[in-house]
């Protein structure tokens, strides 16, 4: 396996996601990271990722010294680049010009990680400082003008460094890059294939899990599904689940996942109609963050109360969430937390009711959690929903939740689905759904006024969500879209498209 030290790059998932695409095993640790934590993965080569300090500053973090005593092959890219030059002797130095962006550099010496690559290559830049003086036993191996040494290596000890990224798509050869790494210098073995990752997830909870009865909460969402059904493959009947219906769910949500999960052999999936206690809780609530904890604590009453009654007769010994590899990364880099409803179980449910956590995606990021339900032959309907807020449609409806407005927003919100599906557009988009304003204007309706509410679509194009940029929906479907909503719920007249970018939007509207 592939150990990334991360150092506060945005790109430290990328650098692992590719490697994992290319079929190597890669972990992320943080950038300081132990040499005995380092060293306990067993990893066969080592790249340090960029990061946005300088490896001048005080406190900069850097990787222990020791990593170059493993005697496995390095790769240091930006930071990395210049905390190896840094450590081993070389000298980094505040650069005159930052570069940033697409840049060509001369490739001095097609060799290392830069074999088989042009004179000239396009790659992408992001850095202030840079080496101006190699460590001992090191060779230049490319340069841009204002950039001496953008690579450099020891082919002896198979220490390389680049300044650019070779993780991002701008960099036209970057997946080169990193072949060349991981398989002319690492020798690195291809054995993350996906469908054999699904099959050792299953060995394993058979292994751990054997004889024991395991709880798993379904959300509706792709993530608990892909768990239970692995769960389900390895110990069918002994896995429970809770499905609990909140009532802010999308429109048929309950109804699809639930049918498909019994009509796939799940016999012990507990669906429970909760709704009219969430929408109780809900009545007179308008800010944003209440109605978030109102949601949250109401789950785990639910969910509580759902396996005192429903459960006790079971020997359950284990609770399943659908944690995958960021949200893991993230609670540990940043001490914040991915799901507040996921961590929420983590914290009460094991504690109240004695249970271990079975955390079977945790190792995996979503398009791999994907792409291991597709070998399970879950429906491509099913895994490719975009994502949707632990809170649901409440978060969706701008101050009070109503039983009138909820059913206003949740048919417009599939005659949007719907027709963003049929056109062909859902698959571009990474989240689209509706909002509801507490707002009602004016309209006409034959010779008579209106007034009726006002919904926004919103469509965003994403990687994980962090930023984002509006989709850019043919009008002619807009208008589709609008005519459709308008035609279909009463209670609309008037439809508002979103062209706001996060940030400084957000994407959902609290
Ligand atoms: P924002 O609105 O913060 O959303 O730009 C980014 C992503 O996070 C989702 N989101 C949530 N997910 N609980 C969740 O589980 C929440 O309270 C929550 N708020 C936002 C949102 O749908 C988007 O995918």
């Amino acid at each position: 396996m592939i150990v990334v030290l991360n150092f506060g790059s945005q790109f430290a998932h990328l650098i692992a996601r590719r490697v994992r695409d290319l079929g190597v095993r890669a972990e992320i640790l943080p950038g300081t990271a132990s040499l005995e934590e380092i060293k306990a993965l067993s990893p066969a080569g080592i790249i340090l990722s960029g990061g946005p300090m300088s490896v001048l500053d005080d406190g900069a973090p850097l990787p222990d010294k020791g990593v170059f005593t493993l005697g496995v092959p390095v790769l240091g890219i930006c930071y990395g680049h210049q905390a190896m030059a840094h450590l081993l002797g070389g000298k980094v130095t505040p650069g005159k010009e930052r570069e940033f962006g697409k840049e060509t550099i001369k490739v001095v010496a097609k060799k290392g990680v830069l074999k088989g690559l042009s004179a000239k290559e396009v790659v992408w830049f992001s850095h202030g400082d840079q080496a101006t003086k190699l460590p001992k036993g090191f060779t230049v191996t490319a340069s841009t003008p204002s950039c001496k040494y953008a690579g450099f290596m020891d082919a002896k000890r198979k220490f390389y460094g680049i300044q650019f990224h070779p993780e991002v798509t701008h960099t036209a050869h970057g997946t080169e890059v990193l072949k060349n790494f991981l398989f002319e210098i690492v020798n690195a073995k291809k054995d993350w294939k996906i469908k054999a990752v699904g099959e050792k997830i299953i060995a394993d909870i058979k292994e751990e899990v054997g004889d024991a009865h395991v709880l798993v909460g379904i959300s509706g969402g792709v993530d608990s599904l892909v768990a239970a059904t692995l769960i389900h493959r390895a110990i069918g009947n002994q896995l429970h689940a809770v499905f609990v219906d909140t009532g802010l769910l999308r429109k048929g949500e309950v109804e699809q996942v639930s049918t498909y999960l019994k009509k796939h052999g799940f016999k012990g999936l507990h669906v429970i109609d909760a709704s009219r206690i969430f929408l109780s809780k809900l009545s007179g609530i308008t800010d944003p963050e209440q109605k978030r904890k109102i949601i949250g604590h109401t789950f785990i009453e639910v969910f509580e109360k759902a396996i005192e009654e429903e459960l006790a007769d079971f020997p359950i010994k284990y609770l399943a969430q659908g944690t995958i590899y960021p949200d893991r990364i993230e609670s540990a880099a940043t001490g914040k937390q991915a799901s507040k409803i996921k961590s929420h179980h983590n914290l009460t449910l094991p504690e109240r009711f004695g249970l271990k956590v079975l955390e079977p995606i945790k190792d995996l990021y979503k398009d791999e959690v994907r792409r291991v339900g597709a070998t399970l032959d879950l429906p491509k309907e099913l895994l490719w929903r975009h994502p949707f807020p632990g809170p649901g449609l409440a978060i969706r409806i701008v101050g009070e939740v109503t039983p009138e407005r909820l059913e206003i927003l949740r048919d417009a919100d599939a005659v949007y689905i719907e027709e963003l599906k049929k056109s062909g557009e859902y698959e571009k988009i990474w989240q689209a759904f509706a909002a509801l304003f507490p707002l009602k204007v004016v309209g006409v309706m034959g010779d008579a006024r209106t007034y009726e509410y006002v919904l926004a679509l919103r469509a965003v194009d994403s990687v994980d969500g962090m930023s984002a940029d509006w989709h850019k929906m043919p009008p002619e479907l807009l208008e589709k879209i609008s005519s459709a909503i308008v035609g279909k719920v009463r209670g609309v007249n008037r439809i508002l498209y979103d062209v706001t970018q996060k940030p400084p939007a957000t994407i959902e509207y609290e």
